[in-house]
């Protein structure tokens, strides 16, 4: 099926929360950050603001009804500073006023004195510090310390990873409608909507019930909204409630780089112990994430790091620790792969650390030790695992000698230009790390003349999630799309979501709506059976017709007509929970996933090497989709997460200074990858496995995992730079920007390279 939003985007038609129209009355807030990154607020002078021109009224932690408080995990987050700040940017008061321009130019008239107070920006630092936002976790499955006195090789290092920004197309924002008694409607583009419901509810000190959140669907999230939307629809809400009016947010693109919070940086020491036959026997990591000013996310963030240390391989002993370490940055939060990124690139900069000290290719390493069915992860679940097959096939599809023989010929041939290649095997598990939190519903409604509406808790984000949605409904009751429509996610039609995130979205509302539309179709068999006098299991719909024992008897349109006349319920709403999930947080073990994601990418690069400029030549995938419901769609999802991780792991450089103030926070000033930056080749092997899963129509989620492919991009540029200075001492930090490239190819350490 076809994206259903395809025809309303190509035309600029689709509704974003910009689009809405607006009524009569309507107000527009702004948000006064601190405009340093940690201190004690001394005074504040709202005066020449309030008198300002246009302005309705300013707000502080003052005008809360209820609680200050949006902590999401932990309740360590203020939305509005009362005696301290936190971080460069964190919200102070609001201006509401008559314009967007009013408002803004008030929020300059603020004047704030605060004494300051020390500034960490490093997570190591804060961990020193014992600044901790949660207690440090670790995972653990046999004994390393024994382990690695058995080992040949035993080899240590450091690797880090920066930020990354959202850069949804779509800014942060929301738009808040008074109703009667009470009521709020609130718009807001949120991969969250009872997120926002409840934590409005608590700082309005309303009952969950008043609050009424809607979203039609965001222009990207990739997770900078599962949280992070919450606190612009507050604002909203806490100035409509006390103005009766309404009230819309919707944030500049350089305020939404400086006051919201991005991708975990993490800094991380590795040691990893192989024997003779390059077995990984042990691997022991630490990793220091930075959580910035709160804890947000990061504990799940930290926790799903653990859960993806030993990336796609088996390693039968493990130690793993990690810091969820707070400092004066905005709170970062979920970024597209959820800390299981910053895990993968740790055990793939100890395989290639490893493989140039014993002095062997790093593929040796990674292919000898991929995780087969029944291995054990170090958290206790068994792998049903496809690493193999996707690896096998990548090197037969792609004809890998081939590529290394091309590769080696380039670089004896060329002197200022050097290609490089990796592998980069995945394994990313499927379900949200909170067991709880794997739970969805479905509110499925036929009208009379046999037209469907389908409504769930996903919300629509770009993935696709929607088409999935009504394909569910269509299959079950064999009806051609047309049929169908999907409503706009909304707390009143669909209570307690989990947001849209952790890739398991389709998964989970598609198995509720799939319940649901099962639900139905046994009434509407019922019904026909007892009407014709034969057994529900006779009966049958086909391609909008009823079938009887073979005998088409009605069309599907007659058929809802004669089940609403006899009085037979056309609507159901139904519940989703994943069986079989479930994890101890004390012992660290369990079985905290539905199913785990495979694939393989092969990445080709050259690099400049007069300018430490580079092109992404080929990116080879073979890529476990279950059996995929909807290839265009994931095609989609394979490409966009490649070219993000990509992004993550070459151009897109976060910048703080000392003093925690953002240096990289405009489009100017940081870089994303566009057209040009995208891979010559992208080839994509879809691999169909039969396995059983518990994916909706054994289709795979595939929302994150693509975003790790991205990783073999840094490996494949550290080669080629090894290529022309095998002596360079260029480690693994990412991002390999080109002075990073640069600097790694004129390394002057011990140098061979005539040419350098
Ligand atoms: N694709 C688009 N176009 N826009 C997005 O915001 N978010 C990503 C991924 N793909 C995103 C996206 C993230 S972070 C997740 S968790 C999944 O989609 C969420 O959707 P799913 O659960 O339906 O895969
Ligand atoms: N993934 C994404 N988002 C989440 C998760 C997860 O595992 N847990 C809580 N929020
Ligand atoms: Mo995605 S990071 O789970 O929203």
């Amino acid at each position: 099926m076809k994206n259903i939003d395809s025809y309303t985007h190509t035309r600029g038609e689709s509704i974003y929360l910009d689009d809405i129209p607006l009524v009569q009355g309507t107000l527009y807030a702004a948000v006064f950050g601190s405009p340093v990154a940690h201190g004690k607020i001394k005074n504040l002078d709202l005066s020449a603001a309030q008198s300002a021109q246009g302005v309705v009224r300013v707000f502080t932690h003052k005008d809360i009804p209820g609680q200050n408080q949006i902590g999401g995990i932990i309740h360590d987050e203020k939305l509005l500073a009362e005696d301290e700040v936190h971080y460069n940017g964190m919200p102070v008061a609001m201006v509401v006023a008559e314009s967007q321009e009013a408002a803004y130019a008030a929020v300059k008239m603020i004047k704030i004195e605060i004494d300051p107070l020390p500034i960490v920006t490093d997570p190591r630092e804060a961990q020193q510090l014992g600044l901790l936002s949660v207690p440090a976790r670790t995972f653990k499955l046999g004994e390393t310390a024994s382990a690695f006195s058995f080992c040949k090789y035993v080899i240590e290092g450091i690797a880090e990873t920066n930020g990354q920004e959202h850069l949804y197309i779509e800014t942060q924002g929301a738009y808040v409608l008074p109703k009667e008694n009470g009521h709020l409607f609130v718009y807001s583009s949120t991969q969250g909507p009872t997120a926002v419901q409840r934590h409005m509810s608590h700082v309005l000190g309303l009952p969950m019930h008043q609050i009424e959140v809607d979203v039609t669907r965001l222009g990207g999230g990739f997770g900078g909204k599962e949280d992070q939307a919450t606190p612009w629809a507050i604002f909203c809400a806490l100035a409509a409630f006390h103005l009766k009016r309404p009230v819309k947010y919707s944030l500049h693109r350089m305020e939404d780089m400086r006051m919201t919070g991005k991708r975990n940086p993490y800094s991380s020491d590795f040691k990893i112990g192989l024997n003779e036959d390059l077995m990984i026997v042990a691997y022991e990591a630490d990793y220091y994430q930075n959580s910035g000013a709160a804890a947000d996310l990061s504990p799940a963030i930290l926790e799903r790091t653990l859960f993806h240390s030993n990336n796609s391989y088996f390693i039968p002993n493990v130690r793993t620790t990690a810091y969820c370490c707070k400092t004066n940055l905005p709170p970062n939060t979920a970024f597209r792969g959820f800390g299981g990124p910053q895990a993968m690139f740790v055990i793939e900069a100890a395989i290639v650390k490893a493989a140039e000290i014993i002095g062997v290719s790093p593929e040796a390493i990674q292919k000898k030790n991929l995780l087969k069915t029944g291995d054990e992860f170090p958290y206790g679940q068994k792998a049903q695992s496809e690493a193999v097959p996707c690896w096998e096939k990548s090197e037969d599809i792609y004809e890998v000698e081939k590529i290394k023989k091309d590769i080696a010929l380039f670089n004896a041939s060329n002197i200022l230009f050097k290609k490089g290649y990796s592998y980069m095997p995945i394994c990313f598990g499927i379900s949200f790390t909170k067991t709880l939190m794997n739970q969805a519903r479905a509110l499925v409604h036929i009208y009379t003349d046999g037209s469907v509406v389908v409504s769930t808790g996903a919300v629509e984000m770009g993935q696709g999630v929607n088409t999935k949605m009504l394909q569910v409904a269509a299959a079950v009751f064999s009806i051609d799309s047309s049929r169908l429509k999907i409503n706009s996610t909304n707390t009143y039609r669909i209570a307690n979501t989990s947001p849209s995130a952790a890739s398991a979205t389709a998964d989970l509302n598609g198995m509720a709506v799939k319940i649901a539309c099962e639900t139905i179709l046994e009434r509407l068999k019922e019904f026909v059976a007892n009407d014709f006098k034969c057994n529900a299991a006779d009966v049958s719909i086909e391609k909008e017709n009823v079938i009887v024992r073979g005998e088409k008897v009605m069309p599907w349109n007659e058929l809802i007509t004669k089940c609403y006349v006899n009085r037979v319920s056309l609507s159901e709403h139904a519940h989703y929970a994943t069986p079989e999930i479930h994890f101890d947080g004390v012992k660290e073990k369990g079985h905290p996933f539905a199913y785990h994601v495979y694939g393989t990418a092969i990445t080709i690069a050259t690099v400049d090497c007069i300018r430490g400029t580079y092109e992404i030549d080929a990116v080879k995938l073979v890529h476990d989709f279950g059996s995929s419901m909807n290839p265009i769609v994931d095609k989609g999802q394979i490409e966009g997460g490649l070219v993000q991780g990509i992004g993550w792991m070459t151009m897109e450089e976060i910048i703080y200074d000392k003093e925690g103030k953002l240096r990289s926070g405009a489009l100017s000033t940081y870089k994303v990858p566009d057209i040009y930056s995208v891979p010559k080749d992208i080839s994509l092997h879809f691999l169909e496995t039969n396995n059983d899963n518990l994916a909706i129509f054994r289709s795979k989620a595939v929302g994150e995992p693509p975003l790790m492919y991205g990783i073999g991009t840094y490996f494949a540029l550290r080669n080629a730079v090894k290529a022309f200075n095998p002596e360079s001492t260029i480690g693994f930090s990412a991002p390999m920007t080109p002075e990073k490239v640069l600097m790694g190819l004129y390394d002057r350490n011990n140098v061979s390279n005539k040419n350098i």
